[in-house]
């Protein structure tokens, strides 16, 4: 029997399914991580597959770049309502099969219908400049153009917004989408995909949203090689980023790339620690630390950290863990075993360089399921190497400064550059975070008052260094799934050269 929540979503007789005993070779089993039960079996793609869907792609893409801009975002607007009808049972798909609570379940595939709602208005804009020209009687400007199909790479944690950031802005500017979702995450993304393509085809647009369900190694490999893809945008580690780029800039291809997190928190002495509490508690333990924008480091002022560290122990070791659906639960289970065995050895590696562990940093006994305690980890000084690494887990350190300015350069000194996060009730201590100088945070997020993580669609998504300098979601950066023409018109007699330059 297919899951009910399968059924709810239409899509428990797709073809790719199976029982979850069906384990064979050429399948893949999704899990319950709450539970450490298998939900259902699903067929992987072929390479001879992948073949036969980039074809198509380009195919589709060849149609649908032809309808107008804001004909598409009509088919966006109505896949954003078919989003808001199944919000509730698609939100608790994706809390079953990765382990997010149900409340941000629901909360991720509202990103996607917000990001769908952007979209619609962009479709009527997508705006090029007119550019002065230097020579009489002609017209400079630009536009924006269809790219082409995209490659889209997704990791377990986002399986369903994470392709809306980039499907909706894709499918307005006239792309069609080649989805490779994480082998962690089949069923969300095979009923997200189901319900854009269902709705795409009622509207008479066929084959605008298409997935491949493969290992690395037989599709995607052969994905980003493929010329035909002009785009390749991947969320994932840095290591596989920097794969992905080498590959793709192998071919000169384009890559929007979304990679890892180490992103720190700083609270001021005259901050609202209350608020600072929620907002850090949240950004360290929500998600079960599985955010790229989680909070991974905090650095306190000397003055608060005694008294702070104590309520900030005491909020983490509350909160309730448990299934992802369950009522109450606060932190559901890590992806996978291999996360437990991670999260309790970076734990461990803490100790060892002199950290000291105020709570949880083991795994729940006697309960099935990836089910850990979150830790927290005093730092000696700022000199504990294993904070430098993104362990993706509900594992915070925790820091002690005195200036400003190092807590700045600290929260600046790893490798990657995503989120960050200064709590200050004074104006320069917030001016001095977001320096218009650039002598401030290095991130690609920078929050006052805020924690690192849950960003809104409206913004430009993304960060610096080793996270990979992509830009996904709101603001501009819908301009990447687009390519620029600048077009110069000559409405007069004479022939004019730029530069003045006679010829002849
Ligand atoms: C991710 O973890 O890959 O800002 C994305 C946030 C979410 C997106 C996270 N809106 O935390």
């Amino acid at each position: 029997m297919p899951h009910p929540l399968l059924e709810k979503l239409g899509v428990a007789s797709d073809p790719r399914l199976g029982p979850a005993s069906d384990a064979g070779p050429g399948r893949v089993v999704s899990d319950n991580p709450s539970a450490g039960e298998p939900i259902a079996s699903i067929r992987l793609d072929s390479a001879a597959d992948l073949e036969r869907e980039t074809a198509a792609a380009v195919e589709s893409f060849h149609a649908w770049r032809a309808v107008p801009a804001p004909v598409r975002g009509q088919v966006v607007r109505a896949i954003g309502e078919e989003l808001r009808r199944l919000r509730e049972p698609l939100g608790e798909l994706v809390a079953l099969e990765v382990g997010k609570i149900r409340a941000e379940g629901i909360g991720e595939v509202q990103e996607t219908i917000d990001i769908a709602d952007f979209a619609v208005g962009l479709s009527r804009q997508l705006p090029g400049q007119v550019i002065p020209s230097e020579r009489p009687e002609h017209r400079m400007m630009e536009q924006w153009l269809p790219l082409g199909p995209i490659g889209v790479i997704t990791a377990f944690n986002f399986p369903n917004a994470v392709w809306g950031w980039n499907a909706m802005l894709a499918a307005i500017c006239g792309d069609t989408v080649l989805w490779k979702p994480s082998l962690l995450a089949p069923l969300t993304a095979i009923a997200t995909n189901a319900i854009a393509d269902r709705v795409a085809t009622e509207m008479g647009h066929p084959g605008v949203f298409r997935l491949v369900i493969g290992t690395d190694d037989e599709v995607g490999e052969r994905l980003i090689a493929d010329k035909r893809l002009p785009l390749i945008s991947a969320t994932g580690s840095c290591r596989m980023g920097r794969h992905v780029a080498q590959v793709v800039a192998g071919r000169l291809g384009k890559t929007l790339l979304e990679l890892g997190g180490n992103n720190a928190c700083i609270v001021e002495p005259d901050a609202d620690l209350d608020l600072a509490l929620r907002g850090i508690v949240f950004g360290a333990i929500g998600t079960a630390g599985q955010r790229c924008t989680t909070t991974r480091r905090l650095y306190l002022h000397e003055s608060i950290a005694g008294d702070f560290t104590k309520k900030l122990v005491a909020a983490v070791e509350s909160a309730a863990i448990g299934d992802a659906l369950a009522e109450g639960t606060l932190v559901g289970p890590l992806i996978t075993q291999g996360s437990v065995d991670q999260f309790e050895s970076a734990v461990k590696v803490a100790q060892q360089q002199g950290g000291e562990l105020l709570c949880g940093g083991t795994r729940v006994a006697g309960k099935p399921g990836n089910h850990v305690h979150p830790a927290v980890v005093r730092a000696p000084s700022f000199d504990l190497p294993i904070a430098k690494d993104e362990t993706f887990a509900p594992l915070l350190y925790v820091f002690t400064y005195t200036d400003l300015e190092d807590a700045i350069a600290e929260n600046n000194a790893v490798d990657q550059g995503l989120s960050s996060a200064l709590f200050a009730g004074s104006i320069r201590a917030s001016e001095r975070f977001l320096n218009p100088s650039g002598a401030g945070s290095d991130c690609g997020l920078a929050y006052v008052n805020l924690g690192t993580s849950g960003a809104e669609i409206g913004g430009a998504f993304g960060g610096e260094k080793d996270t990979g300098g992509g830009r996904e979601s709101g603001s501009d950066s819908w301009k990447a799934y687009m390519r620029r023409q600048t077009c110069t018109i000559n409405f007069g007699t004479q022939f004019h050269f730029a530069q003045g330059i006679s010829f002849g």
